[in-house]
């Protein structure tokens, strides 16, 4: 895969080897003899940049053969194609198409279908040409793609997906109904009666046929013009097969480009250096303040002995006075709404394991492109099968807070968080139909996952749950006061809203660059595969979140304010407040969506992973510093 040329780091150098090194069944390699039937699947077509502005103008994809488009349907009619749930919730949308495609045989004209095309039709299609709407077909598993040169690195690679229409210098809006297909295969071993496809590339083009559609280079170009009227149009295409030396396993390289990787290795290095200069600096002030903090308690304690036996040490007494010991009969304290906390924390837990294996499953090459949907369906999987995890953390936190709603908290763990997700990715799904996109996930995929929910779900968190209040109380290694402290006002930093937006910065930070990514993978539909990028940076996430609480919280018990549990939770989760910032950052740059629909539609996904992260970072943040105040109070001793 392309981290082979591109990582300079020794990790990345041995695992990059094995991300080509398994194919899950259903991707092995399909050959053809000459004149066999290589099939060619559509997809839905989606919103890609559009080409005058480069930004993105719509949200909103259909289907290959809604009605306005009137795309030559073949004898039949379409047929679905069988999918994987992720895939479906993703928004592929594959069918059969009319296009024949024999093995080897060129063909240099062939008539699809003639199509009338009302003023409606006309008018709608104009629309999405001007979005820069784009065609996505399939061709043996591998998308049809367009051949780009890099102007940086001078290499060509295949960008997946061709327009639907373009303007022309006088910026008429041009239809394509011509297709030349070039596909390349590959001889195995040198056997002329097995061949596979390894590269696919489509040069769209706009005639005007007068006559019979004979792809002759000396037609006018089709304009859809607005409210132009009725249009007649013939389709056609061409097939050219072209041998090519790409062996089938590494057939994906070319579809996996990256934008001058070299540039993104920079970025990450460089906050990386300065992420762990950052850390370790901090922490290691903080374990030489604390490590003096204890045995100046210590020997407090020694001194107070002797106290007893008559020599006066007035002054240091009064020392005491000040500092996280005082505390010490309040940090483990209740903290308010302890059920909503654990139910929350359990969530987080349940999507950090979760992250950690789709990352961990995608490095070792489990996840390949050629497997569509793999991510989102192994994100399911996993999320559902965790639900355990989730159930045991948060029962073991409700029971270490000492709660006493045990039934709630065992019914709202698995319904809270999911059901608010659900409820929200229904109604932005309402939006979908109402723009008849193909985006929307049908009302079976919708029982689907709501029948996995119920029946797998649930009963594994609720096992979680029961183990989790079977097991054993977590002790804590200082007793709590009867009576609360009065908490002195703190100074303006540590105050709930200044320590939120400081602490949360920092994770935001580390994970910022690859976000980028992430969001044009999931916006313009580019190909992501850096899971080594994406590995670093959820490691150098969690460091830096569990780094910048630890502080936080140490700060926040120096200034005897005890209520540790729900800031270290909502300062840590601040980082997901900032991603949600930067989609906000994203939608003003590099997208311009026309409607009300489509403004909801990003804003409604953006603040639904903002809210997932938020669970996420809030958990680690919390446990982290749960961590941190079990360690310091069991190692001072308290009379
Ligand atoms: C098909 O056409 C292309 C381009 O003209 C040519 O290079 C190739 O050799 C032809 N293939 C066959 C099998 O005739």
């Amino acid at each position: 895969m392309y981290l082979r040329n591109s990582a300079p780091t020794a990790l990345l150098a041995l695992l990059a080897p094995l991300a080509s090194a398994f194919y899950l069944p259903g991707m092995a390699p399909a050959s053809y003899e000459p004149g066999m039937k290589v099939p060619l699947f559509v997809n839905s077509i989606k919103p890609v940049a559009a080409p005058q502005d480069a930004r993105l103008h719509s949200v909103v994809s259909y289907d290959y053969y809604h009605p306005f488009f009137q795309f030559c349907k073949p004898d039949g009619g379409p047929q679905y194609v069988p999918e994987s749930l992720g895939s479906i919730l993703f928004g592929d949308r594959i069918m059969t198409s009319a296009f024949d495609l024999r093995m080897k045989h060129n063909e240099t004209c062939k008539a699809l279908c003639s199509v009338k095309y009302q003023e409606k039709s006309v008018d709608f299609v104009s629309e999405r040409i001007e979005q820069g709407y784009s065609l996505n077909w399939l061709v043996d598993g591998l998308p049809a793609g367009q051949q780009i040169q890099d102007q940086l690195t001078g290499t060509t690679f295949y960008s997946p997906g061709f327009l639907l229409g373009q303007d022309d210098e006088a910026g008429n809006i041009l239809f394509n109904n011509h297709y030349d297909i070039w596909v390349e295969y590959h001889e195995v071993g040198g056997n002329a009666n097995q061949l596979r496809v390894v590269g696919v590339v489509v040069q769209p083009t706009s005639k005007k046929y007068d006559g019979e559609a004979d792809c002759g280079d000396n037609y006018p170009s089709l304009v859809f013009a607005k409210g132009s009227g009725p249009q007649e149009v013939k389709f056609s295409y061409s097939v050219y097969w072209i041998k090519s030396p790409t062996a089938w396993a590494t057939r994906w390289d070319k579809y996996l480009h990256v934008f001058d990787p070299k540039i993104h290795w920079f970025w990450l290095v460089d906050t990386a250096i300065i992420v762990v200069i950052l850390v370790l600096t901090v922490m290691s002030i903080l374990i030489r303040t604390l490590k003096k903090d204890i045995a100046r308690y210590n020997r407090l304690d020694q001194i107070n002995l002797d106290d007893l036996s008559g020599t006066s040490v007035l002054e240091d007494g009064v020392q005491e006075d000040s500092g996280w010991k005082l505390v010490h009969g309040d940090v483990f304290r209740t903290p308010s709404r302890p059920l909503l906390l654990s139910i929350l924390l359990g969530n987080g837990a349940q999507l950090f394991v979760m992250t950690g294996f789709t990352i961990v499953f995608a490095l070792l090459g489990f996840l390949s492109p050629s497997n569509r949907g793999s991510l989102g369906t192994i994100m399911i999987i996993l999320y559902t099968v965790l639900g355990i995890v989730g159930g045991y953390t948060s029962a073991r936190a409700y029971k270490a807070m000492q709660g006493e709603q045990w039934k709630l908290n065992i019914a709202l763990t698995p319904l809270l968080v999911p059901g608010i997700v659900f409820s929200a990715f229904f109604l932005l799904d309402l939006f979908l139909w109402a723009k008849e996109s193909s985006g929307a996930v049908p009302f079976t995929t919708m029982l689907v996952i709501i029948g996995i929910w119920f029946v797998i779900s649930i009963p594994l968190s609720f096992t979680g749950s029961w183990l989790g209040f079977k097991a054993a109380q977590i002790e804590n290694p200082v007793r709590t006061n009867q009576i609360p402290r009065q908490i002195p006002p703190v100074t303006t930093y540590l105050q709930p809203i200044p320590s939120m937006l400081i602490v949360g910065l920092l994770p935001f930070g580390a994970i910022f660059v690859e976000l980028y990514f992430i969001m044009s993978s999931i916006w313009f539909s580019r190909i992501y595969y850096m899971f080594g990028f994406l590995f670093l940076c959820y490691g150098l996430m969690i460091a830096v979140c569990g780094a910048v609480t630890i502080l936080m919280t140490y700060f926040l018990l120096c200034a005897e304010n005890y209520n540790w549990q729900w800031r270290s939770f909502l300062a840590a989760g601040m980082s997901g407040g900032y991603v949600f910032l930067n989609c906000l950052l994203y939608l003003v740059t590099k997208v311009k969506l026309g409607g009300l629909a489509g403004t909801v539609l990003y804003i409604g996904y953006s603040a639904l992973i903002s809210f997932l992260f938020f669970i996420l970072s809030g958990t680690i943040g919390y446990f982290a510093s749960w961590w941190f105040v079990r360690k310091i109070y069991s190692s001072i001793k308290i009379d």
